[in-house]
């Protein structure tokens, strides 16, 4: 049983980045596994790899949609994202080095899903 179950109402409506948030509701769920085996370890490698690639394109996705229908709060979106990126490539690093726990990483998605993706995210739904 995942932690995390998707819900319909998660769901912005635009497809493109619905389906990057389930990619990402999935990632979480994969990092809570690792944090019922190990929660001060875990095998994060391919999860931190899929986190910062998902960083990538659907950040651009989304501030690329932004720009075109000028979101008014697109540089607070764009600082949330930004902070993303370096929180992962931080836990990049700490993975390398035998350093970063499922927990970390668990706790920091389980907080970037409910602020971001249910907050943030649904607010340029709402205000296109
Ligand atoms: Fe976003």
């Amino acid at each position: 049983m995942p932690i995390l179950a998707w819900k319909d109402s998660f769901l912005l409506g635009m497809p493109e980045f619905d389906d990057h948030h389930r990619h990402l509701a999935e990632l979480l769920n994969k990092t809570h596994e690792q944090y019922t085996i190990n929660p001060a370890g875990g095998a994060l490698e391919t999860v931190l790899l899929k986190l910062a690639d998902y960083a990538t394109y659907h950040f651009q996705a989304e501030e690329r949609w932004m720009e075109e229908k000028g979101y008014p709060r697109l540089d607070r979106h764009r600082k949330e994202h930004d902070t993303f990126t370096e929180a992962v490539a931080v836990l990049e690093k700490e993975c390398l080095a035998g350093q970063a726990t499922s927990a970390a990483l668990f706790f920091f998605l389980a907080e970037w899903f409910s602020t971001h993706v249910l907050e943030s995210d649904a607010d340029y739904a709402r205000k296109p």
